[in-house]
């Protein structure tokens, strides 16, 4: 049976493989059979300080994004989560049913904001509004990469509990996420997840980066001391991380791959996987730069925003209603 799916990226900076393969490969792929809403969350990218001028650069850049990598605006709705003002007004009632507790808990919290000397309210209160973009749409589905694991648990447990005590009215959302590709790591590190806040650009492939920026990222990526091409991510994190990216991009099981490099060292594999990567973004870019340049953004993203309001304007008056609000007219 078809379900709503809804998931969103933040406009903070260019895109990572990461994002593709964790998350919008998987919007693509869900749009087929479920009913989809894609935004770009710009009113989380502001819970750390962003420039105008690059937020709004950004903004059209990941919406350019999604539907370079396939995501069909005929079937799905994309749009700006600040175009639909439901999300911060249930983002705002969310806030009062959660515990302090709860935000302290949240990993992404403690990592954006340990060593900081001043930290913005927004930035803990973060994972509420993100259960309202899940819940005010009762989406069943939120695929996501394994960082946003513990929101989406959050995320339940605040359905759950608006539910007992306001009578049963949201959708428990399951989260969807990958086996292979929840967590693609640095390519400098395998002990940390490639995040666009890298300073080191070496560390991430950008979605945007050109080819021969790609083949040379690969090509200087840590690789673990041996040199079989093996999966054992235990032992040798580099090269499995590195595994995973060529599964997901070449539609190869890992198995296949460390069958069709058996007995060659590191240098061949990480050669075709610089192709690979190409092979899969170039054609992305292309269409990319198309997008931008055809002016036709602007629509998709308001048609997208006026179908998401209609649902989301409903759950908020129900929403409402329920917990005791005066109604208006
Ligand atoms: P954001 O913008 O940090 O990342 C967007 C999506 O990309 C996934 N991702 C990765 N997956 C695998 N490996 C990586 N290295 C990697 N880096 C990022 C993330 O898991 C995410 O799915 N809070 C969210 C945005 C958000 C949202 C929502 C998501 C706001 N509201 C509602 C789903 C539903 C975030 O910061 O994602």
């Amino acid at each position: 049976m078809a379900k709503k799916v809804l998931s969103g990226i933040q406009p903070s900076g260019s895109l990572t493989l990461g994002n593709y393969i964790g998350a919008i490969k998987n919007f693509v792929k869900l749009q087929q059979e479920h009913e989809c809403f894609f935004m770009v969350v710009d009113l989380h990218a502001i819970t750390v300080a962003q420039d105008p001028a690059a937020l709004r650069e950004n903004s059209q850049s990941v919406a350019a994004l999604y539907l370079a990598a396939g995501i069909d605006p005929k079937i799905s709705s994309v749009y700006m989560q600040s175009h639909v003002p439901q999300h911060a007004e249930l983002g705002w009632i969310l806030t009062t049913l959660t515990a302090m507790g709860e935000l302290e808990r949240m990993t992404q919290f403690k990592d954006k904001s340990s060593g900081k000397d001043s930290v913005g309210a927004g930035l803990f209160v973060y994972p509420s509004l993100m259960a309202a973009d899940i819940l005010v749409y009762n989406a069943d589905l939120v695929p996501v990469g394994e960082d946003q694991k513990q929101h989406l648990e959050l995320t339940r447990d605040l359905a759950g509990r608006f539910n007992h005590r306001f009578g049963d009215f949201f959708t428990v959302p399951d989260p969807y996420i990958p086996e292979v590709g929840a967590r693609i790591m640095s390519l400098d590190d395998a002990g940390k997840k490639m995040s666009k806040s890298n300073p080191n650009p070496g560390s991430y492939i950008a979605l945007l980066d050109p080819p021969d920026v790609i083949r040379k990222k690969i090509s200087r990526a840590t690789t673990d001391s041996g040199r079989e091409v093996v999966y054992d991510p235990a032992n040798k994190p580099e090269i499995s991380n590195l595994m995973s990216i060529y599964a997901e991009c070449s539609g190869l099981s890992l198995q296949q791959i460390a069958d069709q490099y058996e007995g060659q060292m590191y240098g061949g594999f990480k050669k075709n996987l610089g192709e690979v990567l190409v092979a899969t973004l170039e054609p992305l870019q292309q269409r990319y730069h198309e997008i931008r340049s055809s002016g036709m953004l602007e629509d998709i993203l308001a048609e997208g925003a006026e179908r998401a309001r209609s649902v989301a304007s409903q759950t908020l008056t129900e929403v409402k209603e329920r917990m005791g609000f005066l109604p208006y007219r």
